[in-house]
């Protein structure tokens, strides 16, 4: 029996990545490398081709993730990184699961309507089938487990649902993926989550820490209805950036709540609060900035890992798909 899970994720390369990102994503894709599991980390070019059409940014976006992926601590030794379209096979994995999709399932979507809502001229076929795609990611390499945001688990939920009946029709063919809901939403400085609205609230993984002060120091939310250090402060229900970044990163708060009886008790006031805030921000990418300075003119090393992960990669997902062929009927004469 094999009990070494094989942990698999995918990010968008819409943009470079935010602290958000880093903690709520990447900081656990670290952890499970170290931990021994086989960890896949791929870059969803194809799926970013659903908003993005410049081809120079998502060239460059793929590479700078690439670096942030390394100077966080993945290396390509402990994990499979690759880009999705050098493997393609998971397209072709898509077409054929396509065939046993139903189409109402997709369109019932929570996030598929939503982008419907937001952008009625710009609904592609490619967004239709994004989820289809996005279960070709995690069953071609038999993933098993899957740390995913909120918003991703209907993606996932059709994804275990398409293993399931494909496994029913054609017999065990899919490992079933378990999703792990560990990626927490990291707010911004607006109290939203960070790095999706337009709203211009995500703080930059390689600004530097005077930067992040001042944004904080400046724009930081705190509890709106506390206008004096002497009133008490709600960093439960009415704080919405400050304090729960310090839950998600300040060690000890999450069962302490040192600050937060402190903000009720008005013993500390928002600006020394946010500073504290910002002096764990440092603590934890300080040392990544140091990693990710010399790897800035790294390029070439990036598009080699990446080179080396999709042969990697390929060979896993290739014996999956072989056998989706096989089971459906199509020959490769
Ligand atoms: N849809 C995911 C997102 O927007 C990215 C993604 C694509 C993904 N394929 C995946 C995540 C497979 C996990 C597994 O965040
Ligand atoms: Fe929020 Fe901290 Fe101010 Fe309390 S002291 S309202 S937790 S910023």
């Amino acid at each position: 029996m094999d009990t070494i899970a094989t942990v698999l994720s995918g990010i968008r390369a819409t943009g470079r990545l935010h602290f958000g990102n880093y903690i709520g994503a990447v900081r656990h894709f670290v952890t499970h490398q170290q931990q021994g599991n086989r960890c896949m980390y791929f870059i969803a070019d194809l799926h970013t081709l659903t908003t993005l059409r410049n081809p120079e940014e998502l060239r460059g976006n793929v590479i700078e993730i690439v670096k942030d992926y390394l100077a966080a601590g993945l290396n390509p030794e402990g994990s499979i990184i690759y880009a999705q379209s050098s493997v393609p096979e998971i397209s072709e994995l898509s077409l054929l699961l396509s065939m046993v999709q139903p189409l109402g399932e997709l369109e019932r979507i929570p996030t598929f309507k939503d982008l419907v809502r937001k952008n009625p001229d710009n609904v592609t076929l490619g967004l239709v089938t994004y989820p289809v795609l996005m279960a070709a990611d995690i069953l071609g390499p038999q993933a098993t487990l899957v740390p995913v945001g909120e918003d991703q688990i209907p993606n996932l939920e059709l994804a275990r649902n398409m293993a399931r009946r494909f496994n029913e029709r054609f017999g065990q063919t899919f490992a079933l993926p378990e999703m792990l809901e560990e990626m927490v939403k990291v707010p911004g400085l607006d109290g939203e989550k960070m790095g999706k609205s337009e709203a211009d609230n995500a703080i930059d993984i390689n600004s530097s820490i005077e930067i992040i002060r001042k944004r904080y120091l400046e724009r930081g939310i705190t509890d709106p209805q506390r206008l004096r250090a002497s009133d008490p402060g709600d960093p439960y229900n009415r704080c919405r950036s400050i304090y729960p970044l310090h839950e998600i990163i300040t060690p000890g708060e999450a069962n302490g709540r040192e600050i937060a009886k402190a903000c009720i008790a008005a013993h500390i006031g928002c600006v020394e609060c946010k500073k504290r805030l910002v002096d764990n921000i440092a603590v934890i990418l300080e040392p990544f900035q140091e990693h990710r300075a010399a790897l800035a003119n790294q390029n070439d090393y990036a598009r080699e890992v990446l080179h080396e992960g999709g042969k990697r990669a390929r060979r896993i997902i290739k014996e999956t798909v072989e056998r989706v062929r096989d089971k459906m009927g199509i020959v490769m004469y």
